[in-house]
């Protein structure tokens, strides 16, 4: 990312670039939440944690990009190494701890690049530092919402990384409800008549390892204080099913578990969610999505939008472009 960004820094390279992993604009565009995304395929959280990398991602053609998680401190997060290749599995662990910048200073850069790029759409994923307690937590995401509210197009509540120790707990529905009814409350001030600012669309993220009772109650809450969206799935604790041998997963040790691991939960719980809200809950769809086929059987299963993370690094810069190419046959 580092030789693209010196690349991108140059308007002629920027531009060549852009010309070879673009998809085509126009036909694979959407309206959702508002906001017109040029083609349905962005980036999941915690690729570009600090918003350091937006001009590059937005000349690979991604669709939107979601920066974070973000905490409202700086935090260092866990000791290397915390990412970890399962070639076998086509998959990763990673155990990476919130690591950021802290949402001042990831606020002032997307500022300072927004006013030089208006086009991409940006999502700014929130969470809470490692030291805040549970029952604090709410406090960390206004502090992070209110300090992005100008440089993000919509919001991604994070409770469902497994790398905070205690942060999935903040998934039961009363943490859940009061975090985000907070939230809204926030946002109806912050784009109050004499303002002259809109809400912002606040979505939840969700973990792939929730019982049918917990997604049940997400459901129930989602539509009771009417969310926005939800965004399905992170990262599992699962280790089932893997081809990566029982003594490489113990050095390896914990973390979550992305990639081709992932897919089939992520599609189902898009898919449940969408049948039993009769699509109410718009779903943005995150986990294993590889090529245009995983794409697809994403946006059948019911998502209007789908993020790739693991996929970008195995199948590298052109896979926007591709899974794009592939939507249109
Ligand atoms: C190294 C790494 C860091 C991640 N960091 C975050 C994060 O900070 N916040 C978040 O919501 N999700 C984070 N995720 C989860 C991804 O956004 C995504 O939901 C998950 O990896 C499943 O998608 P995938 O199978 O395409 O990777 C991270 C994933 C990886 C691999």
């Amino acid at each position: 990312m580092n030789m693209m960004k010196m690349g991108c820094s140059v308007g002629p390279i920027r531009k060549s670039i852009s010309n070879q992993f673009s998809p085509a604009n126009g036909s694979l565009s959407k309206e959702l939440f508002g906001l017109r995304f040029k083609n349905p395929v962005g980036l999941a959280a915690g690729f570009d944690k600090n918003a350091l990398y937006l001009t590059e991602l937005e000349a690979l053609g991604f669709g939107f990009v979601e920066i974070g998680t973000v905490t409202p401190k700086p935090q260092a997060g866990n000791d290397k190494p915390r990412l970890f290749r399962l070639p076998k599995d086509q998959a990763l662990i990673n155990r990476m701890g919130f690591n950021n910048d802290g949402v001042q200073v990831v606020a002032q850069r997307l500022k300072e690049w927004r006013e030089k790029h208006a086009q991409l759409i940006i999502g700014g994923n929130i969470g809470k530092n490692k030291v805040t307690p549970n029952e604090d937590a709410w406090k960390d995401y206004e502090i992070c919402f209110r300090a992005l509210f100008d440089c993000v197009d919509y919001f991604v509540v994070n409770v469902s990384s497994p790398n905070t120790p205690g942060l999935r707990e903040l998934q039961e529905k009363d943490s859940l409800r009061k975090i985000l009814s907070h939230l809204q409350t926030i946002n109806r001030q912050e784009s109050g008549a004499e303002t002259g600012r809109k809400p912002k669309p606040i979505l939840l993220k969700i973990a792939p390892d929730l019982t049918p009772q917990q997604i049940d109650d997400v459901i129930d809450l989602a539509l009771e204080i009417k969310l926005d969206g939800l965004v399905a799935t992170n990262t599992t604790i699962s280790r089932e099913q893997l081809h990566t041998t029982g003594q490489e997963l113990e050095t390896i040790g914990a973390g979550g578990l992305s990639g081709a691991p992932v897919r089939k939960r992520a599609t189902e719980i898009v898919r449940y969610i969408h049948e039993k809200t009769n699509g109410q809950i718009p779903v943005i769809a995150s986990g294993g999505i590889f090529t245009a086929a995983d794409a697809k059987e994403k946006l059948a299963a019911g998502a209007s939008l789908v993020q790739v993370w693991t996929g970008f690094i195995y199948e590298g810069p052109a896979i926007v472009k591709n899974i794009c190419k592939g939507l249109l046959s």
